[in-house]
């Protein structure tokens, strides 16, 4: 609520006059309506509007500390501008069609409230220097409200994970299944791709924390103005180094964009493994009904819904990114209109990834594993033949041969209907007299795992070690 969020219709209003227009001195005659609408990014770019009063107030006190504004002209706007925030925190703004954009609209509100004066805080600034300065502001924060809700689900992943350190299911290649590994393992496996998904927003982070402001239009300004002291007072870590790259550049938003295609890529493929889990053929995991959707016609149902929409929704973080991509493509310097088309694509990335990792993180908490039936499918599919030709390999046996001895015990194993596990010893030996007493104490799941020692794999040892460094 408030702050100008989308969906609070704009009051439509007929221009009666042109001197409105910011730029109504070099024009005679009075804006088309129907350019208005089509120009006009108040619709979406109304989200800017706390960072741009934000990005004002750091402005104006610039400009009295340059005295390029007197400090009761300054307290004067200053006062406006709270009036004027005000409004919008309470939704009370009086948008106009004609305002073309927040930082129009903005300006034109606090000009009602104090006069005159208002059109001074314009002075020293660009719309294309103050759009990026909003865009990196809010960039910024949604960073850090993105990687707070992202180690929220990577805690959970790793209380189930550690809730589970026992149990053992099939990995699988080619999704067959291939050797068996601890659910912990698995699951950390997430974690692993989340921290670098968290490291990513972090670095894209550092560079969105550059003060363009100054740049003025493209070249810079004749005016005294101090970059450095309105970085300090927003807190960024640097100032841009060339006005023409300011006021063109979008590389922040791709990188932003990237990331979330590639979280969204994560996500989709633990979605995925969701909906196959819930599957009856896999039957590995129950979703908690709170989580779940019935069908309208047939009663047995209960849907992944929440999964697969989480898959679904990776088109179009993807999507996103290539229409930015592709909108800058070929642009050249410096400020082109184009840009305006930055704004849909963020904002659509930040809310589908809320979105995602608001409803994953309370789902998997309440995720039940179906334990017995992870045994079971651990225990089929001839998972331990690795480790048969790795006891061979121990026993000197070059590992080619040990492959092609194993492979022919799986093959019989097929013809008579029998799992490793239950050959006996006497049935080892028809294949090779390497096999002896000790082979048969290693056919055991748990054993299997536990052998699995080298750095990175899935020993209980490893999989402790890495869930202690996620902090459970
Ligand atoms: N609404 C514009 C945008 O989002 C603001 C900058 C407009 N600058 C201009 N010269 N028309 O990019």
């Amino acid at each position: 609520m408030g702050w100008g969020q989308p969906h609070v219709p704009v009051q439509y209003v007929s221009m009666k006059s042109k001197s409105t227009k910011a730029w109504a001195g070099r024009f005679t005659a009075v804006a088309d309506p129907r350019m208005e609408a089509f120009t006009s990014s108040l619709a979406f770019d109304r989200r800017l509007a706390r960072y741009d009063i934000q990005g004002s107030v750091a402005h104006c006190k610039m400009l009295v500390k340059q005295k390029l504004l007197s400090r009761a002209e300054g307290q004067k706007i200053l006062t406006g501008l709270k009036n004027v925030e005000r409004e919008l925190e309470r939704d009370r703004f009086p948008f106009l069609a004609s305002d073309e954009d927040i930082h129009m609209a903005i300006e034109r509100r606090l000009t009602q409230k104090i006069g005159a004066l208002g059109g001074k805080l314009h002075t020293a600034r660009s719309r294309n220097d103050q759009v990026l300065l909003d865009v990196r502001l809010f960039v910024r924060d949604e960073i850090a409200a993105i990687g707070k809700l992202l180690s929220r689900l990577q805690k959970r992943l790793a209380r189930v994970a550690k809730r589970h350190r026992a149990v053992v299911l099939p990995g699988y290649t080619h999704l067959q299944r291939a050797q068996p590994v601890l659910l912990a393992h698995h699951l950390l496996a997430y974690h692993e791709m989340f921290s670098r998904d968290a490291e990513r927003l972090q670095q894209c982070g550092e560079r969105v924390n550059v003060l363009p402001l100054g740049a003025g239009a493209l070249a810079g300004t004749t005016l005294p103005i101090d970059r450095a002291y309105v970085a300090r007072l927003l807190g960024f870590a640097q100032v841009s180094e060339n006005s023409l790259d300011t006021v063109a550049d979008r590389d922040f938003v791709v990188e932003f964009l990237s990331s979330g295609a590639i979280l969204g890529m994560h996500l989709s493929r633990l979605s995925e493994e969701l909906v196959l889990w819930s599957s009856s053929e896999f039957g590995f995991i129950d979703l908690p009904e709170a989580f779940s959707t019935g069908s309208s016609m047939m009663p047995q149902k209960k849907n992944p819904d929440v999964p697969e929409i989480i898959r679904g929704k990776t088109g179009r973080l993807y999507g996103n990114l290539f229409a930015l991509l592709t909108v800058l493509k070929g642009l050249p310097l410096t400020y082109n209109r184009d840009l305006q088309e930055d704004k849909e694509p963020l904002f659509d990335t930040v809310d589908t990834l809320k979105g995602i990792l608001t409803v994953l993180e309370p789902m998997l908490g309440q995720l039940r594993f179906r334990t017995e039936r992870l045994t079971e499918a651990a225990l089929g599919g001839f998972m331990l033949a690795t480790d048969v030709a790795d006891y061979l390999v121990e026993k000197k046996m070059p590992f080619r041969q040990a492959h092609s001895i194993v492979g022919a015990v799986v093959q019989w194993c097929v013809v008579e209907g029998k799992e490793l596990h239950q050959l006996t010893l006497q049935d080892w030996q028809q294949f090779s007299p390497l096999f002896e007493a000790d082979l048969l104490p290693r056919l055991s799941l748990e054993a299997a795992v536990e052998r699995r020692q080298s750095y990175g794999g899935t020993a209980q040892k490893n999989v402790e070690r890495q869930l202690r460094s996620a902090g459970v």
